[in-house]
């Protein structure tokens, strides 16, 4: 008997084991699947989950979309983190409008140049969502083909290589289901520690299998150096509402709404006095840490109520309601804080 090729073991694996079931995956559309890409670059299924739900909930579609702010979806957004990805999503909306009248493109040359979508995210697009015959290769792929194929991770030529066998792997028919059954073999069973090669569809062809390399060659580990930063927040409150201002040379934050923020204590002294403020009470709140890609942040958060104030809302500047909460981007950390204060 001859064995079976690559694809017919994922496939066959894909019929019992597989996702089929993900909100994504139902009643699924080139809409739905974009969506539900751009949030799964970079995060987890679970994390996507209740986020992809929102959206969808409330933007249903490109028409919809391409009429809603920028402030609007980084609201929705807000929490998920990686900001330019929404913003993409809002560029992405105003060509599809302008260009495509409301309608994702069905052909890679015009996918690809969408904002925010690169070779990969379009071979997802088009073949969960258009049902044609297009190659993924995202992170977790990656790692099932080093590791079955046994192939050198220092390769200058690495992702060359890996582009060329999984399209020599991907078949023409059933092209979305063995996508989909790579990737979930690549996050559910051939994760990076600990993969779970006993219940593997590919074991007995597998080369780091074969010579026991498992855990030693796998996906590249990037190395990046994390900085710590302490970042003091002052939080002003008056009455129900709060003071922000809408970070626009922010790396990290870019078109989020934060409290003031200082590099500083003496900053924060300084801040008050300038804006004339008389603090009526100062408050408790316990410093946390919030980790980004590449940074940690140490937040010192400073509450002050106040009476009076001569601040007014414009030019980026916002008195947050808790009550009646406008639609603007948050980051995690001021979420976090804002539900303390509320309670
Ligand atoms: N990551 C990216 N796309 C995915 C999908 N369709 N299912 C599960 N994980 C994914």
């Amino acid at each position: 008997m001859t064995s079976l090729k690559f694809f017919q073991k994922i496939l066959n694996w894909f019929h019992f084991h597989g996702r089929k079931n993900l909100p994504w995956q139902i009643k699924k559309n080139p809409y739905k699947v974009w969506i539900s890409e751009i949030m799964l670059q970079q995060t987890q299924v679970n994390t996507v989950i209740p986020y992809y739900k929102n959206f969808i909930k409330l933007l249903p579609n490109t028409k919809i979309l391409s009429e809603t702010s920028l402030d609007t979806i980084l609201n929705i957004w807000s929490g998920l983190g990686y900001y330019a990805r929404a913003k993409n999503i809002y560029k992405t909306s105003k060509i599809l409008k302008e260009k495509f009248c409301n309608k994702l493109p069905n052909n890679f040359n015009d996918i690809i140049k969408l904002p925010g979508i690169g070779k990969s995210t379009a071979g997802a697009i088009l073949s969960f969502g258009f049902n044609l015959y297009s190659c993924i290769l995202d992170g977790n792929i990656k790692r099932v083909l080093i590791r079955y194929y046994g192939i050198n991770i220092n390769d200058k030529k690495l992702e060359k290589l890996l582009w060329k066998k999984i399209q020599s792997l991907t078949p023409i028919h059933n092209t979305a289901k063995f996508n989909q059954a790579c990737m979930d073999v690549g996050s559910l069973i051939c994760k990076k520690s600990n993969p779970k090669c006993n219940i593997c569809p590919l074991y007995n062809t597998c080369e780091s299998f074969k010579n026991k390399q498992l855990l030693t060659i796998y996906h590249k580990k990037k190395i990046i150096s994390i900085t710590t930063k302490k970042t003091w927040f002052l939080i002003v409150q008056y009455h129900t509402r709060i003071f922000l201002e809408k970070q626009n040379d922010s790396k990290i934050w870019k078109n989020l709404f934060c409290f003031p923020k200082f590099s500083c204590q003496n900053k924060v002294s300084l801040w008050i006095k300038k804006h004339d403020i008389k603090i009526n009470q100062t408050l408790a709140l316990k410093n946390f840490q919030h980790a980004l890609s590449n940074l940690k942040l140490y937040i010192i958060p400073i509450w002050i109520k106040i009476n009076h104030h001569s601040i007014i809302s414009k030019n980026n500047k916002l008195w947050y309601d808790l009550e009646k909460p406008q639609n603007i981007g948050l980051p995690k950390p001021i979420i976090k804080i804002l539900n303390k204060i509320y309670l």
